[in-house]
């Protein structure tokens, strides 16, 4: 059992295999506060943590300290507007127009399992699996019911938290401030760390030490976005890869959120995590209900890189849904940097011919195939084929490829709509904008009011119509511009502030709608490159394009912060032509191939034009896919060295669950002359076990040693590592693999 309620001291205590997380009803005001967070605890005497005790922060029924009390009290949900000035994660406008929220713990329940959030993306898990424990608190004069709920994941170390707020008054109230996750702890000197970028080079890992007030992040882009990622990670100031307590709070939301942390007057931490409340208030009449996103909180003693796998695990066994989750994807090709929108029938043909001969199993048709697109500027929302360039229509189109042995997958931007379109010509109230504004383009299109259910109707039928029409087996759902002019024509003035959110339960309605109604369809999301990346949209597709920058160098850095969080298994990776088109840079096939074996893997090329020595390459490439792919996609991954910090090399490596099998990628960024070779100490393995350590590509010139030659122990590869011997050239990839005798 994950969760036990200890009556006498009315404490909750969330256990997973190597973390505790309690909290307790104090007072009897019946308050919930936060107790601990932290290595897993056996004993549960733990309300002295409180601090209660100490004057003169008691919660005096007298009142005479009340705001004392209410600002150093570790609240499990703090309120607005009684006295804790923290920053809070509730507040409202009532009837008469006042803000203040005060809850009461009333009852409990734990039960196995897990409920699923109506509406929205989640973490599930059978009974066998998870205890959930739903506390049920009041405000008595707004006649408000809060229910904060947790589910413990017992054998993956993450607890997921949520809440749910039901106006039972006869009065309506405007929520205007709903966090789901807060955390309240002691500073122990920590650092927070986040994932900071920009478009291609989304999800860069940033840390900096926690300091005195407000710090954080957010996004009011109406995504996640490119820049600020709903993750951050409190860590102790020594915590490295390997050591360390980790906080790590995931949000489960792909719009706006705010991830902050305050540390006050006493050096105590306050991190929020939850819809981000600038733009948000929701309506909630007499007798309706609001649910909040979850979040998930991982606490690891092992560094960043146990938090990581903690996130993996959950994320690939309990949050994405996709039949493909435990599957190889097809190796796919796609057409975007192979021929942007200069393409047709005949050219995407040629494409197949060679290269379904290098093994390479589906063809993504990208941008470029409907209403009369030539370019970026018209026909989104116009989801018919353009047959002008689609000669012999789609049907023929994904018949001759699957004639050639390929699958064929398609691409679509549902969510946007071209000023320069039929449906922006028959409906220009569909797109968001503000009456009297001229609303903003970006990339020259707009967004669909997906806040409208005969928006989400209309463009989830042309959709289903192109899937029905032909054997479609893929969708890549791109999104290719961030939301502004929040306007929508059909919300009343009360309810604008509803617009960010409703738009993401839009989007979600749609995705749920697509894979219900196909079920075999391989989904990955997409926003101009990596920027919708979130557990969210994870929750619907079970990998998304990683980032818009394919050079193998860069990626290092994107896929490294990327993994912080999701298993490899969904990241999307291509192999892409050189000079790379986002920075200019070449690198060795080799090397791309390698860095792209790290995620879903495929290409991104036009295979009819590039040097025949790189085209000779693939057939190994998708042969060390087809043998590593498993492991890759369920192993754990380790960081064991990070181009990042040490400006010349990068190292990770992932090791399978039986510690059978490890699969090791090497790339010297920079070479260095005159050094001997590099000893790497690896991770993960068996101490106990010999290894054969095999040099994939088994070249002399890269690793100047056979493969299969020398086996060695898991305990002097990990304690005194593995010597690599220092490639020739820069950009060099290497490829080991170590076997268990
Ligand atoms: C952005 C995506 O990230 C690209 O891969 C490509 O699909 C383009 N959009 C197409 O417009």
């Amino acid at each position: 059992m994950g969760i036990t309620y200890y009556e006498k001291e009315r404490l909750f205590k969330l256990d997973t295999l190597a973390s505790t997380y309690m909290c307790a009803v104090v007072d009897e005001e019946n308050f919930l506060g936060h107790v601990y967070f932290g290595p897993r605890l056996e004993d549960h005497d733990a309300v002295y943590l409180t601090r209660t005790g100490e004057a003169p922060f008691v919660p005096s029924s007298n009142n005479r300290e009340r705001l004392a009390f209410y600002d150093t009290f570790p609240m499990e949900l703090p309120t607005h507007g009684l006295g804790d000035n923290r920053d809070d994660a509730l507040a409202v406008r009532s009837a008469l127009g006042h803000t203040a929220v005060k809850l009461g713990v009333v009852s409990h329940e734990i039960y196995k399992g897990k409920k699923g959030l109506k509406g929205l993306p989640a973490t599930f898990g059978k009974e066998d699996e998870c205890t959930t424990l739903e506390i049920t608190m009041t405000d008595e004069t707004l006649k408000m019911d809060v229910i904060l709920s947790y589910t413990v994941f017992e054998k993956v170390d993450a607890i997921t938290r949520s809440l749910k707020v039901i106006n039972n008054s006869s009065d309506d109230i405007v929520l205007t401030r709903v966090m789901s996750a807060c955390l309240d702890m002691d500073n122990e000197d920590f650092d927070l760390l986040t994932l900071h970028g920009s478009w291609a080079r989304e999800r860069h890992i940033n840390r900096r030490p926690l300091t005195r007030g407000f710090q954080g992040l957010s996004s009011i882009k109406g995504e996640c976005s490119h820049q600020e990622h709903p993750f951050m990670a409190i860590m102790e100031k020594g915590a490295d890869e390997d050591r360390g307590e980790v906080f790590g709070m995931s949000f489960v939301y792909s719009g706006n959120f705010l991830a902050s942390c305050y540390v006050n007057q006493f050096d105590s931490v306050r991190a929020l995590m939850g819809i981000n409340p600038e733009d948000f208030n929701w309506l909630l009449e007499s007798g309706e209900e609001f649910i909040a996103p979850e979040v998930i909180m991982v606490h690891s003693s092992e560094g960043l890189g146990g938090m990581s796998r903690s996130f993996h695990d959950l994320i690939r066994n309990n949050l994405i849904r996709s039949p493909y989750k435990d599957r190889k994807r097809p190796i796919l090709i796609n057409n975007w940097e192979a021929t942007y929108f200069d393409f047709d029938t005949d050219k995407l043909l040629g494409i197949v011919d060679q290269a379904s001969k290098l093994g390479i199993e589906m063809l993504v048709m990208d941008d470029g195939w409907f209403g009369h697109r030539d370019f970026d500027d018209s026909s989104l929302g116009d989801w018919y084929v353009y047959e002008d360039k689609i000669k012999g229509g789609l049907k023929y189109l994904v018949d001759e490829v699957n004639k050639r042995g390929m699958k064929f997958g398609i691409w679509f931007e549902p969510e946007m709509i071209s000023p320069d379109s039929d449906l922006y010509r028959a409906h220009p109230d569909w797109a968001i904008q503000i009456p009297g504004r001229v609303p903003g383009q970006a990339r020259a299109q707009y967004v669909l009011d997906l806040t409208r259910p005969e928006v989400v109707d209309n463009v989830y039928g042309q959709v289903k119509a192109i899937l029905e029409s032909a054997n479609i087996e893929y969708v890549k759902w791109d999104m290719n511009r961030p939301l502004s002019d929040m306007g929508s024509a059909s919300l009343p003035p009360e309810r604008m502030g509803e617009m960010f959110h409703r738009y993401m339960l839009g989007v979600y309605e749609l995705q749920e709608r697509l894979i219900t109604d196909f079920p075999n369809l391989l989904l990955e999301n997409c926003s101009g490159g990596g920027g919708r990346f979130d557990p969210g949209m994870l929750y619907y597709s079970p990998q998304i394009w990683c980032s818009d920058d394919t050079d193998a160098i860069e990626r290092l850095l994107i896929q490294e912060g990327t993994a912080l969080i999701y298993p490899l298994s969904s990241m999307g990776a291509h192999v892409s032509d050189c000079p790379n088109h986002a920075v200019g840079r070449v690198t060795p096939f080799k090397t791309r191939g390698y860095v792209a074996l790290a995620g879903t893997f495929g290409y991104e090329l036009d295979v009819t034009k590039i040097p025949e020595e790189d085209r000779n390459m693939i057939p190994d490439q998708v042969k060390m896919y087809h043998a590593y792919n498993d492991l890759v996609r369920m192993g754990d991954y380790y960081r064991v060295a990070s181009y990042s910090q040490n400006n010349e090399y990068d190292c990770y490596m992932v090791v399978s669950k039986d510690r059978s099998e490890a699969l090791v990628t090497f790339v010297q960024v920079l070479n260095r002359v005159n050094f001997h070779s590099r000893k790497i100490r690896l991770k993960g393995l068996d101490p106990a076990k010999k290894y054969f350590v095999t040099y994939v590509d088994d070249n002399k010139e890269t690793s100047g040693k056979k493969g299969g030659e020398r086996v060695y122990s898991g305990e002097m590869l990990m304690k005194a590592g593995l010597l690599i011997p220092r490639p020739w050239g820069d950009f060099q990839g290497m490829l080991i693999s170590l076997k268990a005798q």
